[in-house]
C-alpha cells in the first residue's frame, strides 16, 4: 500500500493565512498540519508516501519534511499546477502507484481517536479479503448535508449510494478526504472528464468502482475525532483538541519523529541520532523522553 497526500489547493477560506504559505504548513497547535494526515498513513504502517502540492509550496513542504528519513519513511513530490480537482492525484501519481493499492489523502484532514477503521481497511484491500477493489470511510453527523453522504448496507459493508452535498441526504454518514483504491485507479482518472466546475472529481472516480460493485465503505466509529481544518473556524477547533488532549496526557499526537520509532521505522540507533540534531525545545525533549 502507497500513499498519497493532497495538498496543494487555494486555501481561499483562509485567506489571508494563505496569502504566502499553503495552509498545510499552517499551524495545528504545536505542529504544521500535514503532520497529522502523514502520521495517519504511518500509523496504518505506510511508508511509501508521495505529496502533491502547488509549485510555490511544494519547495516548503520539502523543506520540513525532507525525503522522510528523519521518520524511517520514503517522501517523494510532485507539483500540481492548478487545483484541478482530487483525482488528478492519480494522474500525477501515475509513476509512483505503479501497481500497487493507493490511500488518498487530504492534506487538510485530521483524523485523532482509534484508528483500527483505517488499519483494517488497509489490511482487507492488501488481502484482497471481500469483493471491494475501493474503499471510502463514513462518518457519522448530525447534518450532512454540507458533505459528500454515502448510503451503504450496514450487514456487508457495500456500498448504495453516493451523492454530493444532497438536500435530502439518504444516510447521517459523511464521506471524509480520505479513500483507497486499486491501482486501475490512475487508468480511470486519465480518462475522466472535467466536471462543470472544471475539476476531476473525486466523487466521479468513486462512482466507476459503485458501478461495478466493487465500492465499500469503512464506518468510522463514534470516540473518533474527524475535522477539516479548511476554515478558521475548524483550525481553532482542531488546535483546541490537540492541546487539550496532549495536555492532559502528556503524549503527542502526530508526532512523527516518535510514530517513526515506535512503529520500528527507525531503529533506536538511528531515532537517537535524529532527536540529536532538533533543535532544543519541548519537542526535543518530549523525544528524548520516548525512548526511556
Ligand atoms: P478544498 O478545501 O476543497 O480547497 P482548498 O484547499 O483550495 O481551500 P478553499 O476551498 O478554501 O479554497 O481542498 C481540500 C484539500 O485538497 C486541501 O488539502 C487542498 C487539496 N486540493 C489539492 O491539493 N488539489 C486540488 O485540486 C484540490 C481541489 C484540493
Amino acid at each position: 500500500m502507497k500513499g498519497i497526500i493532497l495538498a496543494g489547493g487555494a486555501g481561499t477560506r483562509l485567506y489571508p493565512m494563505t496569502q504566502i504559505i499553503s495552509k498545510q504548513l499552517l499551524p495545528i497547535y504545536d505542529k504544521p498540519m500535514i503532520y497529522y494526515p502523514l502520521s495517519l498513513l504511518m500509523l496504518a504502517g505506510i511508508q511509501e508516501v508521495l505529496i502533491i502540492s502547488t509549485e510555490r509550496d511544494t519547495p516548503h513542504i520539502m523543506n520540513l519534511l525532507g525525503d522522510g528519513s528523519d521518520f524511517g519513511i520514503n517522501l517523494t513530490y510532485k507539483v500540481q499546477s492548478h487545483p484541478n480537482g482530487l483525482a488528478e492525484a492519480f494522474v500525477l501519481g501515475e509513476h509512483f502507484i505503479g501497481n500497487d493499492d493507493v490511500t488518498l489523502v487530504l492534506g487538510d484532514n485530521l483524523f485523532y481517536g482509534d484508528i483500527t477503521f483505517f488499519k483494517e481497511a488497509v489490511a482487507s484491500q492488501i488481502a484482497k479479503k471481500d469483493q471491494f477493489k475501493a474503499r471510502i470511510f463514513g462518518y457519522y453527523v448530525e447534518d450532512a448535508r454540507r458533505y459528500g453522504v454515502v448510503e451503504f448496507d450496514k450487514s456487508t459493508g457495500k456500498v448504495l449510494s453516493i451523492e454530493e452535498k444532497p438536500l435530502e441526504p439518504k444516510s447521517n454518514f459523511a464521506i471524509p478526504g480520505l479513500y483507497v483504491f486499486d491501482s486501475r485507479c490512475v487508468q480511470r482518472a486519465k480518462t475522466q472528464r472535467p466536471s462543470k466546475r472544471g475539476e476531476l472529481e473525486i466523487t466521479d472516480l468513486i462512482q466507476t468502482y459503485l458501478d461495478d460493485n466493487e465500492l465499500g465503505v469503512g464506518v468510522i466509529g463514534r470516540g473518533v475525532s474527524w475535522l477539516d481544518t479548511g476554515t478558521p473556524d475548524s483550525l481553532l477547533e482542531a488546535a483546541q483538541l490537540i492541546a487539550t488532549t496532549q495536555k492532559r496526557q502528556g503524549l503527542m499526537i502526530g508526532c512523527l519523529h516518535e510514530i517513526g520509532y515506535r512503529k520500528g521505522f527507525l531503529d533506536p540507533v538511528a531515532f537517537s541520532k535524529v532527536v540529536a540534531g532538533l533543535p532544543s525545545g519541548p519537542y526535543r525533549t518530549y523525544l528524548e523522553k520516548t525512548k526511556d
